[in-house]
Order: C-alpha cells, then structure tokens, then sequence
C-alpha cells in the first residue's frame, strides 16, 4: 500500500494552523466552561430547591443532549439570533463552553461535597462564620480533590472540539476532512489528525501530573 507522505506534507501549514484553532477552542471553553460552571455548581447548592430548579435543569440539558446537537442549534439558531449570520468558531466556543460548564459544575459541587462535614463544624466552632470555614478550611481541601476530574474534563474538551469541523470552524479535524475529501484517501488524514490528537492530550496529562504533584505534596 502506498502511504502519501507527501499530501501531508502539503497539508502541513492547515494542519498548524487547525492545531492552533483546536487549542484555542478547548482553553477558551475550559476557561468560559469554568466561570459559568462555578456560578451553576453554586445554584445547584442553594438551600432554597425552588431557586436551585434552574441550574439542575441546566446541567440536565446539557449534559442530557448530544454535544453534537448543541453545537448545531447555537450555529444555526442561537448566533444568527444575535448577529444575523453564523459563525463557526463563535458557535464552537459558545457550545464548548455551555457543555463544559454543566460538567464543571458537578466537579465543583461534588468537590466540596467530599469534604467530611466535621471540617466545617470544626472551623465554625473555632469561631469562623460560614464564609470564612468556606475560604479557609473547605474550598483549599476541595480545589485539591477537583484537579484530576478538571483535568479530564479539558481533555475531553480538546477532544470534543473535533465536533466544530461540521460547522466550518477550521481546527484540526476541519482540515483532516478537507484533506480526505480533495484526495480520496483515509489513513493519511486521519491518522495524522489522530496522532496531533495523541500530542496534545499527552502533553496536557504530563502537564496536569505536575501540576498535581506540587499541589498535593505541600
Ligand atoms: N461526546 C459526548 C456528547 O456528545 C461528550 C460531551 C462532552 N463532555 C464533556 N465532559 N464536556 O455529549
């Protein structure tokens, strides 16, 4: 079997350019996805059940439909709602980060929630009122527990992001098809598209040891 080397060669500078977009999409999901998951994770923990409602729903939906199809109606409904046109790359960042910030959430939630109850009755009988037993003794346990399911999570979202080639956003998986497409062929497009996957996700978990590491051993 002939192996086209050089179609990738000639697809080189795309494939760069699409690595850079697909970078770019996961971190401003993970950091969009981040912000907005707080805020969910945070009203899903309201005492108040009527308020809460909102958020379960929330993660409900987005974590209940395919990130496929939200991709779709935040191209095709909700950007051209606001601007009149789609776009690509705006609807990819916008559904990325929607869909991150309903798993956040839970990571955040159950983060906190895995700290033994006796912590917060200790802080507050040494006189610390909610917010303080939060800041200082629960959330710096928490932050800890929720780095490996963070991790994750912006690992599947580098991956996810493969998604947004369906609306024209040119990231890696865009010119993967385009490659597959101009020349008819499988192997090469796709298994390089496979292998720039492979460095990515690699770098990010070496990334996410250390980080662990130095976090947990203090
Ligand atoms: N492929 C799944 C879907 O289409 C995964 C969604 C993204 N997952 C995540 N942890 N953000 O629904």
């Amino acid at each position: 079997m002939d192996f086209r080397f050089d179609i990738i060669a000639e697809y080189g500078p795309f494939l760069l350019k699409g690595t850079l977009l697909t970078i770019g999409l996961s971190l401003a999901g993970i950091l969009l996805g981040t912000v907005l998951g707080l805020a969910i994770g945070l009203g899903k923990m309201l005492n108040n059940k009527l308020l809460a409602l909102p958020f379960k729903w929330y993660i409900t939906f987005f974590r209940g439909t395919p990130l496929f199809v939200q991709i779709l109606l935040v191209h095709f409904g909700v950007v051209p709602f606001f601007t009149g046109e789609t776009n690509g790359i705006a609807a990819a960042i916008i559904a990325l980060s929607l869909n991150a910030a309903a798993y956040i959430a839970e990571i955040f939630r159950g983060g906190i929630q895995s700290i033994d109850r006796g912590q917060m009755e200790a802080a507050r009988s040494l006189g610390m009122n909610h917010v303080q037993a939060m800041r200082h003794v629960i959330l710096p346990q928490a932050f800890k527990r929720m780095i490996p399911p963070f991790g994750n999570e912006f690992i599947v979202l580098i991956k996810e992001s493969s998604l947004a080639a369906v609306v024209a956003a040119p990231e890696i998986m865009y010119w993967g098809r385009a490659m597959s497409s101009q020349y008819y062929r499988v192997w090469e497009p796709y298994l390089t598209v496979a292998v720039i996957y492979l460095i990515l996700t690699l770098t990010l978990s070496f990334l996410l040891n250390i980080l662990e590491r130095r976090l947990t051993t203090e």
